[in-house]
């Protein structure tokens, strides 16, 4: 597949617009910021995400693996409500910590995070040199009241500059022209340009802005949105939790929230479960469905919304056993989003620095991929996080439940050969995936131009998530092609129907007819021509190549069997 820094972002939303993968929600009114739907392909090719993710986390976790206890990995699934009891969230911390520091632009009134406010620091060298004006700028970034030459908001350095780079409007606002991107002179730095600024030339090194200079000197930061100084407000902290009212009176006893995430339905219904089921630690139990952030600057597309949906996994294990299950699960989760298509340099694993991590976390690793709109960075797919046993513990405390577990498998052999059994509160790790980020990952990835074909767009999903599996095409419509491409269609639908649309069309040129599916991303396509109606084989056309043979037309069905498992 293609580096995702050749993809355009405009030409991959303009497809999923025509094609019916994505819309912008209430588009008729004008859209809602922060809010999409998926069309007719599009909710197709997330229902196949959260199919796969069903099939490979719960009915059959990790394809059947062993974990490292030896036993093969056991998980079971909940579907847990979106409006809980609030003192969930009170338990969890959500109500008193999930928060964002937020800042508005009172000439504009736009608001954005504080966090993601990324500074252009501007340095000279008298020979030109680079290095020379990195290190003055490096040394001065570390003086807390050094103030950027001016600021663009994005998720990190990277996208700042790829923003910059792309946005001319932007570049006149902020007074910067003929901005280009120098090769990084120490890995993993952040990004050095050179410009000119206001006229000069001069090199940028584009860096976060850093709190301590946002909460005494944001007066004398320049404004995202106008370069100015003087209109930026200090950072406030802004619940991200959606809320609403039970009942008729909404007063504030009837307050309730949205869930911000699926994981706490999970540890609520921990005691249940273990009650009511056969599972036994070490087993995990999995929640997929709809979350709500009122996020202050939703962006890239349906990367940061405000309504999405998870899938997750709590994975309960003994204390002294959970570093090895963090481990598993964090390599299997990368195996897993290469197996569904994202097997490139574009997915990496990043495994959190010690200063990253929560204080009740000994490890948290991230599966990243490298959006168009991220690169040369990456964005978050999915977290691992090890959790300790602060949710179950904490809802011990705030519900008064008793969560500890006894594990009749663990303590002192008794003398009948029994064990004595031992009672803990489990350890938890936890595989946090984003399905709308999964989703627009496979597209980002699938979305290949090929100039030397007559409609250079194609979308090339893995086959086990393509919304379409097949097609069928009478040449013509008349000499009774379209009743032997009828029978075959029934016949596939029957047998491929369950996981992708399989269409038929008799309208167009076959030529357009295969580029319409080549847009769509459906792997074959099946011919019938005058050739079928005297020898009974078909024209197979290949998404990806391009290229066309001739099969059996009772082998089409085994063909694409295999063509689909492979
Ligand atoms: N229970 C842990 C948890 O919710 P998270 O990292 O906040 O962790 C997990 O969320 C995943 O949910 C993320 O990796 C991302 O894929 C997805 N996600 C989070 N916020 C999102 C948003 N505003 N829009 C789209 N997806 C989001």
């Amino acid at each position: 597949m293609s580096d995702a820094t050749t993809k355009p972002m405009d030409d991959i939303m303009s497809l999923c617009k025509r094609r019916g993968f994505v819309y912008q929600a209430s588009e008729i009114y004008g859209g809602i910021n922060g809010f999409w739907d998926y069309g007719p392909l599009g909710a197709q090719l997330k229902k196949n995400l959260r199919d796969a993710w069903w099939e490979d986390m719960i009915m059959n976790p990790c394809w059947g693996r062993t974990g490292p206890g030896g036993e093969r990995v056991r998980c079971v699934p909940v579907e847990t409500c979106i409006i809980q009891n609030p003192k969930v969230w009170e338990a969890s911390g959500h109500v008193g910590g999930f928060n964002d520091p937020m800042v508005d632009d009172k000439e504009t009134k736009q608001r954005f995070r504080a966090d993601h406010l990324q500074g252009g620091y501007l340095g000279s060298s008298p020979a030109g040199d680079p290095a020379l004006a990195l290190a003055q700028m490096q040394g001065q970034i570390t003086k807390v009241e050094h103030i950027p030459a001016f600021t663009i908001t994005a998720g990190g350095p990277d996208e700042a500059a790829a923003i910059l780079l792309a946005d001319r409007k932007l570049q006149k606002l902020l007074g910067v022209s003929d901005a280009n991107i120098l090769p990084s002179i120490s890995p993993g730095a952040a990004p050095l340009l050179q410009l000119t600024y206001r006229g000069q030339p001069a090199f940028a090194f584009i860096f976060p802005v850093s709190g301590a200079v946002q909460e005494h000197a944001h007066a004398q930061i320049p404004s995202p949105f106008t370069g100015k100084a003087g209109s930026l407000t200090a950072p406030r902290q802004f619940n991200l939790m959606f809320f609403t009212y039970t009942g008729a009176t909404a007063t504030e006893n009837d307050k309730v929230y949205l869930r911000p995430e699926t994981a706490q339905g999970i540890f609520v219904q921990f005691k249940n479960v273990v009650d009511t089921t056969r599972v036994r630690v070490p087993f995990g139990i999995g929640n997929t469905g709809r979350s709500f952030r009122n996020e202050v600057t939703p962006r890239n597309f349906t990367f940061r919304s405000r309504e999405f949906e998870q899938a997750e996994l709590e994975f309960f294990c003994h204390p002294d056993d959970s570093f090895e299950w963090y481990k598993f699960w964090r390599d299997f989760r990368m195996e897993w989003w290469q197996s569904i298509g994202l097997a490139g340099e574009n997915l990496i694993l990043r495994e959190h620095e010690k200063d990253e991590l929560s204080h009740y976390s000994t490890g948290t690793s991230d599966v990243e991929y490298r959006f168009p709109f991220t690169a040369p960075g990456f964005g978050e797919l999915e977290g691992i996080a090890h959790r300790g046993n602060y949710d179950l513990t904490q809802h011990a405390k705030h519900s008064g439940a008793k969560l500890e577990y006894f594990d009749t498998d663990r303590g002192e052999t008794l003398p009948n050969g029994a064990k004595k059994g031992e009672r803990y509160m489990p350890h938890c790790i936890e595989p946090a995936a984003g399905l709308d980020r999964g989703a627009l990952a496979l597209i980002c990835e699938a979305y290949t131009r090929d100039e030397s074909r007559p409609s250079p767009e194609i979308m090339k999903f893995h086959p086990r998530v393509a919304p379409i599996k097949a097609a069928v095409f009478p040449l013509v419509n008349k000499d009774g092609m379209p009743e032997v491409a009828d029978r075959l269609h029934a016949d596939l639908f029957k047998r491929f129907g369950r996981t992708g649309f399989v269409e038929t069309d008799a309208k167009q040129s076959i030529g357009k007819r295969y580029a319409r599916m080549d847009e769509a991303g459906c792997p074959f396509c099946f011919t019938i021509d005058g050739d079928t109606l005297t020898d009974q084989t078909v024209t197979v056309r290949s998404r990806d190549t391009g290229l066309q043979d001739r099969i059996a037309i009772d082998k089409v069905s085994a063909f694409l069997t295999d063509a689909l498992l492979a």
